[in-house]
């Protein structure tokens, strides 16, 4: 062919000069590619060259075979070198760009936390079924003779009364949301055999308005007891430990007089608070005394045989005076900084 290229070492050198130089500048694999075409594949001139050793005189095919070869072998081993260069390149800028933190924390939704109240109360069971009591439920949603009739309320005692009480519409079917967690005595005397040890814990309703120290709706605290040759002591007894568990080694109860319709005699009972931050006082704490006999008789329990006694307070109340909260509306209210708080202390 007479315009195939003059196979001389020079022009050889130049090609591979002009190669080595086009693959040292190729800095991703789109260059490098370009370089590939243009120095390399078919058409390049070391590629021209290579073709043209097939039109050399025999003598001289040997020699620019070996010539030829070499540069193209040094081309390309050029190209390999610097093509694993750019693909690791190419990859870790990959790696980085699409990376994920599977170890980050992820911060938009913060748990929430126990309510005190919550906590308080399955402190309050704990204490009791480490004596062996057993944990009474009833539903909210109460029965009026449940609520009242079985507890010896008279037709008229002002606690039925509508505005005392929610009664739940159609009226005749005497459905009230509990006013207390005095129904539970009922239920746990008519569900179990004697003797008795239950202690029941739930919300219980009143038409109170909301403000510092009344909520519409509250938790309270039962306990009723139903045994041979129950008395007094052994309610005072019960009162003092769970005083002491809850308040602290210190802590005392005073009870005094009281009526309660269900209970006889009945007596209120106040803590004495050893280390109230406003200086020792007594507080008023809830409502106990000795089962009624006729509470007994509406369960089908003959009071000659067995005698009890029972007492019931507010939780809200206990956790108000206990951590010194002023206002019972914070613990209504949900907020988790609340919780958080005093969530920890009880
Ligand atoms: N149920 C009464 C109340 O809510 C408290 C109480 C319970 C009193 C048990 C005596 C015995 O005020």
């Amino acid at each position: 062919m007479s315009d195939a290229p003059q196979i001389t070492e020079s022009a050889v050198e130049a090609a591979v000069a002009a190669a080595l130089a086009a693959i040292a500048a190729a800095g991703d694999s789109a260059a490098l590619k370009a370089a590939r075409a243009a120095h390399s594949a078919e058409g390049s001139p070391l590629a021209d060259f290579n073709a043209g050793i097939r039109d050399l005189p025999g003598d001289q095919k040997a020699a620019a075979g070996k010539l030829v070869g070499g540069a193209r072998a040094r081309v390309n081993e050029a190209f390999a070198a610097q093509e694993s260069v750019i693909l690791a390149a190419e990859e870790a800028a990959q790696l980085a760009t699409e990376a994920i933190d599977v170890t980050a924390v992820p911060t938009r939704w913060r748990p929430g936390a126990r309510h005190p109240l919550s906590l308080l109360m399955e402190q309050m069971g704990d204490l009791f079924t480490s004596m062996g009591w057993e944990i009474g439920e009833g539903p909210e949603l109460e029965h009026e003779w449940f609520n009242f009739d079985a507890l010896n309320f008279d037709e008229d005692h002002p606690a039925r009364a509508m505005q005392d009480t929610f009664f739940v519409e159609p009226v005749d079917r005497h459905l009230v949301l509990r006013t207390h967690t005095s129904p539970v005595q009922i239920r746990s005397l008519l569900s179990r055999p004697l003797p008795v040890y239950v202690a029941a814990l739930g919300q219980v309703y009143r038409t109170d308005e909301l403000d510092a120290t009344h909520t519409p709706v509250f938790h309270q605290i039962e306990g009723i007891a139903v045994d041979r040759g129950i008395t007094m002591a052994n309610l005072r007894g019960t009162l003092e430990h769970m005083a002491r568990s809850l308040f602290g080694e210190g802590a005392q109860i005073r009870l005094r007089p009281n009526f309660f319709p269900f209970t006889e005699p009945s007596a209120e009972m106040d803590v004495w608070q050893p280390n109230a931050k406003g200086g020792a006082r007594w507080v008023e704490w809830g409502g106990c005394g000795m089962v009624n006999p006729n509470v007994l008789r509406s369960a089908g329990i003959d009071p000659d045989e067995y005698q009890g006694f029972a007492f019931g307070m507010g939780v809200e109340r206990t956790l108000q005076f206990r951590n010194e909260l002023n206002d019972m509306r914070d613990m209504v209210e949900g907020d988790v900084r609340f919780s958080r708080q005093f969530g920890m202390v009880v």
